[in-house]
């Protein structure tokens, strides 16, 4: 029997709906295959909590997070709580001191979606850094309230951060047969630190002949997605690049309910965590219509993770058929389902 303990961090708004549903999947997976189980530990912490606390997570949370052999996380961050606070005071913490330097998003279109573009042909990857960057958050506010009120944000860069995120793009490129992989890049504007970016870029890039490697900035790159998305197999970015340019990879296959990620440290020092890419959605929280296939496909990426490459398939095979059959999904994508309803459906197949 192989059990799995699973650290559950439901967070906020839609966050709750979703990894109640994916609980439900885990479950079932559970009793189809006798041979796994979870043992769940459900985490409160989230803007509620740090309504009554005055923090995101106690202070022995990274201990408490770290006995476990993966995190599964819904989304963070609600009215009343200012969204840096809830982000860096949770999420950031948790991808930077566990070392999950990479953030792996696959953008794919799945058959039954319905993609805004003409062009469907979408199946790429973007694989963010994840542990600096312009998330390091480092700057200074001066002057507040006056006239030369001045703020500075900064970014670090650093050669082992920048080079390990390219080293793992290129590696992935090779081991999965992609011979196209793109640098994302603004080093006409950013002097420092995407002309270093691109440095790194240009050593590493010399180490992959097999690949075919070219750098764009990122505001021609976002053109390029919607232009020619069928052209993408493996596109690495900075934390804050891969960010936007992952919101737009999932609205590119019908709504930002749809993509998974996993925030990974390849080591296997720490645990890595898994979440949907989207957020807590206040505008529909509580009204039971999230889409909850994001989690669905990110908890199919967290089981590969656990070396459960079957049941994983499963999951992704299931919430196809029900996608295709197009009777129980969500309004985001086009249907009337409730969030619970899609989940009925999946189960079912499984
Ligand atoms: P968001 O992703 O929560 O929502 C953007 C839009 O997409 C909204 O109209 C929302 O209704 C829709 N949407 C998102 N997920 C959906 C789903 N599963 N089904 C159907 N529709 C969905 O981004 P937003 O509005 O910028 O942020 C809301 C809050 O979430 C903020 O507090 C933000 O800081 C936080 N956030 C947290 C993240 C995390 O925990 N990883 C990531 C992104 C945002
Ligand atoms: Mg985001």
């Amino acid at each position: 029997m192989k059990k799995f303990r699973l650290n559950l961090i439901p967070g906020d708004g839609i966050g709750v709906d979703v990894i109640r549903e994916g609980r439900r999947v885990l479950d079932r997976i559970a009793t189809i295959n006798g041979g796994i189980s979870f043992q769940y530990n459900e985490l409160p912490w989230s803007c509620e909590y740090y309504l009554k606390t005055g923090k995101m997570m106690p202070d022995d949370g990274m201990s408490i997070l770290r006995e476990c052999d993966a995190i599964l996380l819904g989304a963070v961050g609600f009215p009343g709580v200012p969204d840096h606070v809830s982000l860096r005071q949770l999420l950031l913490p948790i991808r930077v001191e566990f070392d999950q330097y990479v953030n792996m998003r696959p953008i794919k279109m799945l058959p039954g979606l319905s993609s805004p573009l003409k062009n469907e042909n979408i199946d790429f990857v973007c694989i963010r850094e994840n542990s600096e960057g312009e998330y390091c958050g480092i700057g200074e506010w001066k002057n507040a309230g006056q006239p030369d009120e001045t703020v500075m944000q900064q970014s670090i860069f650093t050669r082992k951060g920048t080079e390990r995120i390219l080293r793992y793009a290129f590696e992935y490129a090779r081991k999965n047969g992609k011979g196209n992989l793109i640098s994302s890049t603004k080093s006409n504007a950013l002097n420092y630190s995407m002309v270093f970016w691109d440095n790194i870029f240009e050593e590493v890039r010399k180490d992959y002949p097999d690949i075919r490697s070219s750098k764009m900035h990122i505001d021609a790159l976002a053109g390029y997605f919607i232009m020619h998305p069928e052209r993408l197999q493996v596109v690495v970015a900075s934390n804050l690049f891969g960010d936007i340019l992952t919101d737009l990879g999932s609205a590119m296959l019908g709504s930002i309910g749809i993509s998974p990620s996993g925030n990974i440290n390849p080591e296997g020092k720490y645990p890595s965590m898994f979440e949907p890419i989207h957020g807590s959605a206040p505008d529909i929280a509580g009204k039971g219509i999230a889409n909850p296939m994001g989690t669905f496909w990110t908890i199919a990426m967290m089981l590969e993770h656990l070396g459960c490459k079957e049941e994983a398939d499963k999951i992704m095979i299931a919430l196809q058929q029900v996608l295709k059959e197009g009777k129980a999904i969500t309004r985001d994508i086009g249907g009337k389902a409730s969030t619970t309803e899609m989940t009925d459906a999946i189960l079912a197949v499984l």
